[in-house]
């Protein structure tokens, strides 16, 4: 019998990027495709959504994968199997608009790639022609490759340092495919990653009228519709990132709004991290 909240496994993707096999048996049964966890690396620390990547009902397993950015982030990245997360709680934000849309392009950057794989997997599973598209610095970033290609109908790969497939960013990808597809009707767009990534690939859309989701990253604390922390403006309203979304339509979105909203605490997050680091190395050379 396994704990609740036991690193089942982990895997280290690239040298700022790790993902692990979590034991959350009702995490796991309940949570469906753009969905998200809040996670606390101590009792005492500090909340951080994460997006259920991948889960697993029968097993009782989700996926999560992180980026090393900041100091909880760090500390999350880590634990190693067999340690105990000490607070994950989800299946929080309203579940991926999933249906037979017709064509669907799914894009992912950087760490967003993760997010992009259930919601690839289910869109396919709804009877979608699914194109995934996937970007990062460089070959190392490409995260969850042979998955995302093995539930796609066209896979492609973009790096800005032109060491695997396009060379550029993915909204670069995106106007040369719309430009050498003409005959090719997309009915959706789905982007997920930083900031100005979605923002890039709204900005491509917009013009064709072609709907883009965009999964939203404000930051959040409960992630339940309590604290505001997560407030986003999508079409001239204030939402909540955590229940109203966190997917929204793209081209309604203050992109402008949210990234000065993300920088609001840059000072506080250098000093937690430089204080951690220094712990860290102290412990290091005990
Ligand atoms: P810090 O140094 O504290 O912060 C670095 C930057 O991260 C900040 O400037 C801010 O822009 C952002 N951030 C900080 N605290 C929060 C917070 N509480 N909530 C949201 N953003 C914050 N990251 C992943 O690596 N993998 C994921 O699957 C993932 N999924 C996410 C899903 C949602 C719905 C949201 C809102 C965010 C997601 N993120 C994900 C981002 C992740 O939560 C932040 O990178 C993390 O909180 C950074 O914490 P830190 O202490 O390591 O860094
Ligand atoms: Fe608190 Fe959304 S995270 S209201
Ligand atoms: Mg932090």
């Amino acid at each position: 019998m396994q704990a609740e909240n036991r690193i089942i496994d982990k895997s280290i993707l690239g040298s700022d990027t790790v993902s692990f096999t979590v034991y959350c048996p009702v995490i796991a049964k309940k949570a469906k495709a753009g969905q998200f966890v809040v996670i606390r690396a101590r009792n005492e620390g500090e909340r951080i959504p994460l997006t259920i990547a991948d889960r697993d009902p029968a097993k009782g397993i989700i996926n999560i994968t992180i980026l090393k950015i900041g100091k909880t982030s760090r500390l999350l990245s880590s634990f190693e199997p067999g340690d105990i997360i000490p607070d994950i709680a989800g299946p929080l934000g309203k579940p991926s608009e999933i249906e037979n849309f017709g064509t669907v392009v799914i894009i992912g950057g950087g760490v967003g790639i993760a997010p992009t794989l259930p919601i690839i997997k289910t869109m396919k599973e709804a009877g979608n022609y699914v194109i995934s598209v996937i970007g990062a610095r460089n070959c190392n970033g490409l995260i969850f490759k042979e998955a995302i290609k093995t539930h796609s109908d066209e896979f492609y790969t973009c790096t800005d340092d032109g060491s695997e497939g396009f060379k550029g960013f993915v909204s670069d990808f995106l106007i040369e495919y719309i430009k050498q597809h003409p005959d090719k009707k997309i009915d959706r767009v789905v982007a997920i990653g930083p900031v100005l990534m979605m923002k890039a690939v709204c900005d491509v859309t917009r013009p064709y009228g072609l709907k883009t989701i965009v999964s939203l990253n404000p930051i959040m604390v409960d992630g339940t519709g309590m604290c505001g922390s997560c407030r986003v403006e999508v079409g001239g309203k204030t939402m909540f990132g955590c229940v109203d979304g966190p997917e929204f339509d793209g081209h309604l979105v203050d992109f402008k709004l949210l990234s000065s909203r993300l920088d609001i605490y840059r000072e506080e997050e250098k000093t937690a991290y430089n204080k951690y680091m220094e712990n860290h190395k102290c412990k290091m050379s005990q």
